[in-house]
């Protein structure tokens, strides 16, 4: 671990306050940084190769707003066949190069009917609904993980750019077959908005580093069962680049205010 900091540290020896993963499809935001310095994971000495399409794998660093950023262009999911504690080394990374605020971004369906493709969701609370470290029904967790100031100082900035930013449940399924209806309709009876296949590693991983945290999930599509439409995952990387300009916009306010 210390000899991948020290590599990117190497490249761009100023310290991150901000980390952004950055989830299938929503690259773009990297574009926005200036003097930015680009770390591919492929040659970062012992470390992984990313793999899932829609993930370019890189690092980015660079500035925004007088602030220096590290984007994760990339991240690992537990369906890549890594132990349940090794998916969220990207935070670690994160953490080592000094950031302190995380913003968590991905794709993710939307279980909501009443929601549109294509809106953003800030998480404030999740549902563990991969049965890795228990078979008991999951209940929501919010309490202590997802900060209140936080979560409203969010919500005013969406206002102030007129985007629509809805608050809800994520859920964490471990794919990587998208969900069966007979699941999604448990888990909004469990609570859940949202549903995706990355970000619950990570999220844990942020939480017991004391970090802070915002999480922005990007809807591409309805969950299995809410449209009767069928799920690619060329079709959610493209949606996902549809919604990218609000996703830029919010990820922008977010960093300028910060
Ligand atoms: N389910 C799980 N993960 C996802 C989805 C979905 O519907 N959309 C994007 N990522």
């Amino acid at each position: 671990m210390k000899s991948i900091i020290n590599y990117i540290k190497k490249k761009y020896p100023e310290r991150p306050a901000i980390g952004v993963v950055l989830g299938s499809g929503l690259d773009a935001f990297c574009q926005k940084l200036d003097s930015q310095v680009n770390i591919s994971y492929n040659d970062i000495p012992n470390f992984r190769k990313a793999s899932v399409k829609g993930h370019k794998g890189e690092f980015a660093l660079g500035k925004l707003h007088n602030q220096n950023i590290v984007c994760a262009n990339g991240r690992f999911h537990y369906y890549e066949g890594y132990q349940y504690e090794d998916v969220a080394i990207i935070i670690d990374i994160l953490k080592g190069l000094g950031c302190e605020l995380i913003i968590m971004t991905n794709a993710s369906g939307c279980v909501v009917k009443e929601w549109k493709v294509g809106d953003l969701m800030l998480i404030n609370g999740h549902l563990d609904y991969s049965f890795i470290k228990s078979n008991n029904k999951p209940s929501i967790i919010s309490d202590g993980w997802y900060d209140s100031d936080l979560l409203s100082k969010v919500t005013e900035i969406a206002s102030e750019i007129n985007i629509n930013l809805r608050r809800g449940i994520y859920t964490w399924t471990t794919g990587p077959s998208y969900e069966t209806a007979a699941e999604i309709k448990e888990i909004k009876q469990l609570g859940g908005h949202a549903v995706g296949m990355s970000g619950l590693p990570e999220i844990e991983r942020i939480h017991n580093l004391n970090m802070k945290m915002i999480g922005l999930c990007c809807l591409t599509n309805y969950a299995s069962g809410i449209s009767g439409v069928e799920l690619t995952h060329s079709e959610v990387v493209e949606k996902a680049q549809n919604s990218q300009e609000a996703f830029i916009r919010i990820l922008d306010a977010i960093i300028k205010k910060y």
